[in-house]
């Protein structure tokens, strides 16, 4: 039987942890997994909903951290679950994804000798400026087994001297979450709320600090969006460091005057109901190049740089940067070109991903 504490914080981690937790208690007689939330999101926007929308159970432990600069967050995290792993003896503990939770919690286990198993290993933006890159390679440099999505993060680990024992390509666990939800997420009412049923439009979503923390960056996306939205509505679900931006650079009239719809975050299932149906998405998150490129809807990347190219190789994901005239071009492009969407699919997102990654801890701990 193995004990594995399994970690999340931020709201990339939930839609990752949920098919691993589901499974390691349906292999009850194996497995014995707790939750720890580090809380370092916190509203229900970010954080509760989604325990609700994926069945979640509720953290055995619950940290409470909050926003802090990345030093104090990280800080925070390690002091308050060192005493946790000191207390619980696991045999793994289990990270996901690159936030500042991730490389926190795998640090408190190094130094313990405690052995770590990190989701979604061996991505690579090679932008050490990306807070995110940093958290990839350090919590990677340490884990003891390196569970990746696709075939190329293998290569980057193996590149960086990481010797292949360690490392297990299990395919996209967070495709598992949403090929079990598509169905469910299928049958709200929030594209019908939005009034956008049976009609075309885009969905836009943006909190990368490079991208909305800097006025005239963040000002020409907006510019870019704004004429895209000429030719169908653009639904922009705000992230709080976005919606804050907005209202300190005075983005609103510009906003308003377009056809661009600013509304709340939006649940992990409502979410889905959105893009599912959606024409073209805008965005520089990473999960939405992933979860557009299983769906087969065209995701134009508004980033210089992306740690998941297998979306372009094998998917609908195009790089286009944070050029305005580049953004506005390639989204033309694609809007008057539907019918060339290529529907090809990375080998292992295939809603089994979790099944393998239980395995792996398994055959690892023999
Ligand atoms: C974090 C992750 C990022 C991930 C993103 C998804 C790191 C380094 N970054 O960035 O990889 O893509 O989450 O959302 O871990 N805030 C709230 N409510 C919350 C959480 C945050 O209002 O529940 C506000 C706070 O003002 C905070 C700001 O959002 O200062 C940023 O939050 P933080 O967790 O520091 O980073 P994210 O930008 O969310």
């Amino acid at each position: 039987m193995l004990k594995i504490l399994n970690i999340v914080g931020a709201r990339p981690n939930f839609m990752k942890i949920a098919p691993i937790v589901r499974e390691m208690a349906r292999r009850g007689d194996e497995f014995q997994p707790l939750i720890v939330h580090t809380g370092q999101h916190y509203d229900e926007a970010m954080s509760d909903s989604f325990f609700r929308d994926l069945g979640i159970p509720k953290p055995d432990y619950h940290l409470e951290i909050g926003s802090h600069s990345h030093a104090v967050q990280t800080a925070k995290i390690m002091t308050a679950f060192e005493p946790i792993v000191l207390q619980e003896k696991p045999d793994w503990v289990l990270v996901v994804g690159d936030v500042n939770s991730t490389i926190a919690c795998a640090l408190v286990c190094a130094k313990l000798n405690i052995k770590i198993a990190h989701v979604e290993a061996g991505l690579r933006s090679r932008d050490r400026t990306m807070p995110e890159e940093i958290n990839r390679i350090l919590t990677d440099a340490i884990s003891d087994l390196l569970l990746t999505t696709s075939e190329d993060a293998d290569e980057n680990l193996k590149a960086e001297g990481v010797s292949g024992d360690k490392i297990k390509f299990v395919g996209n666990v967070m495709i598992d979450s949403l090929f079990y939800n598509l169905e469910k997420a299928k049958t709200l009412k929030v594209r019908e709320n939005l009034n956008l049923d049976g009609k075309d439009y885009a969905v836009l979503t943006l909190h990368r600090p490079s991208n909305v923390d800097e006025k005239e960056v963040f000002g020409g996306l907006l510019e870019a969006v704004a004429a895209i939205s000429e030719e169908m509505p653009v639904i922009f679900p705000a992230h709080p460091r976005t919606k804050a931006n907005i209202a300190r650079f005075g983005f609103a009239a510009l906003l308003e005057s377009s056809n661009i719809k600013l509304i709340e975050p939006l649940g992990y299932l409502d979410f889905m109901n959105l893009y599912a149906s959606a024409k073209i998405v805008l965005t520089d998150s990473g999960g939405l190049q992933e979860e557009t490129t299983a769906l087969s809807i065209p995701c134009l990347t508004l980033r210089e740089n992306t740690e998941r190219p297998i979306t372009i190789s094998h998917g609908t994901n195009v790089l286009v940067g944070t050029n305005p005239q580049k953004i506005k071009n390639a989204a033309f492009e694609i809007l008057n070109n539907q019918s060339a969407v290529d529907k090809k699919i990375p080998p292992l997102w295939d809603g089994h991903a979790a099944e393998r990654i239980c395995n792996a801890l398994i055959n690892q701990a023999a």
